[in-house]
């Protein structure tokens, strides 16, 4: 079986590499990225000398180099991770979230259909439907739920999410779609709450919390997202959607106030600043059609991946420092000196 996997040097294409490498010796995994300041090859390091594992540094926007990758490796399955991710950047300079997550996805399928695909399976998010109030926790994003965008960065997934199902209804490409929520874990970028927050910490810098803290996310440890996948693949039925969440719901403020427990910090370090303009409230996944159509249940407690997200930073500093060193430093300069 060949695999390719776009966007495989981000945070969680880089854990969905590792995971298929060590779970299916005998596969290939191609990787396609075109390395932007979110992509780091170190966070392959360990995948580059297995000899079923290959990368190409290729922008999947770019028809005639993907087409040549597809060309060459005439790949079984497509896993498209390959995105702009972060909501901040998009309301900061929508353009590339534009081109990357729409027009990236048509030229990924565009190839697909030129050099056939078991499957092409498209990475979305539970941000396609918007946010939910905080005042009914009783109400959650069900496959079904009308799509409902907020950000430029909701708004550019939501509209790959559905050109994808338009090659499926139009052209019988045989896809399928996962939408889930937050992960955290290993190799996540520190511009994101969770590392951003271990990394400020540890260097007893002020933890940014937007607003008052209260937005709710429901966070999923990246591993599980990453087995939810490999199910999808391997045994999902085209056509469909599925939404992944682990029912674990929890405030900014006290995944924030954990991480200064973990790590012995004082909460005097946490600063409240400006609210992210169109800060969605709350995102809660229902992950029913998953667990009884596929079997998939989440794994790891948020206690527990907490923990070992936090040792996984303590002992890959130079991982981050180096991120934290570069480019990096500008955005974050830009974006909280004077907010
Ligand atoms: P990330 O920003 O850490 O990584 C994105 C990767 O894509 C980087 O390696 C980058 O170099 C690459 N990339 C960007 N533009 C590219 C292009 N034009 N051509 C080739 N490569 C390109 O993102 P992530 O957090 O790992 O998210 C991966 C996917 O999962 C995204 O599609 C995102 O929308 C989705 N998702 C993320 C979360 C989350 O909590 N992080 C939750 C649900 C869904
Ligand atoms: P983020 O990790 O950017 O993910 P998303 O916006 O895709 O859910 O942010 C998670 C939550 O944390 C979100 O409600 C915004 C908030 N947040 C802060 O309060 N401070 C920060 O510095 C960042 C990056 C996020």
């Amino acid at each position: 079986m060949k695999i390719i996997v776009t966007g495989g040097a981000g945070f969680i294409g880089g854990n969905f590499v590792h995971y298929m490498l060590e779970k299916y010796p005998d596969y290939r995994i191609i990787c396609v990225d075109c390395l932007t300041y979110a992509g780091n090859l170190e966070t392959l390091n360990s995948a580059m000398d297995n000899p079923n594992f290959c990368f190409h540094k290729v922008d999947i926007t770019d028809r005639e180099a993907v087409f040549s990758v597809f060309k060459e490796e005439r790949p079984d399955i497509v896993v498209n991770f390959a995105a702009e991710s972060h909501v901040d950047r998009s309301i900061e300079n929508p353009d590339v979230f534009l081109k990357t997550n729409i027009l990236g996805t048509q030229v990924m399928m565009d190839a697909c259909r030129k050099y056939g695909i078991r499957r092409y399976h498209q990475v979305s998010t539970d941000e396609v439907y918007g946010d939910l109030p905080l005042d009914r926790p009783d109400l959650f994003f069900t496959e079904t739920t009308p799509i409902h965008t907020s950000s430029p960065y909701s708004a550019s997934k939501a509209s790959a999410d559905l050109l994808v199902q338009a090659y499926h209804k139009t052209f019988g490409l045989p896809v399928t779609i996962s939408r889930c929520s937050n992960n955290y874990g290993p190799y996540h970028f520190p511009e994101k709450l969770i590392p951003l927050m271990i990394a400020n910490a540890l260097n007893n810098k002020p933890l940014p919390v937007y607003g008052k803290g209260e937005n709710i996310r429901d966070w999923l440890y990246v591993e599980d997202h990453c087995r939810a996948i490999d199910l999808i693949i391997h045994k999902g039925t085209v056509g469909e959607i599925y939404n992944i969440g682990g029912h674990n719901e929890m405030k900014n403020i006290d995944i924030v106030k954990i991480i200064c427990r973990e790590l012995n910090k004082p909460e005097s370090l946490i600063t409240f600043v400006t609210d992210r303009k169109g800060h969605d409230m709350r995102y809660a996944i229902d992950p029913a059609k998953i667990r009884n159509e596929l079997g998939w249940l989440p794994e790891t407690k948020f206690a527990d991946g907490i923990q070992k997200t936090i040792k996984w930073y303590l002992d890959n500093r130079p991982w981050w420092e180096h991120i934290i060193n570069g480019e990096y430093r500008q955005y974050y300069e830009r974006m909280y000196l004077n907010r």
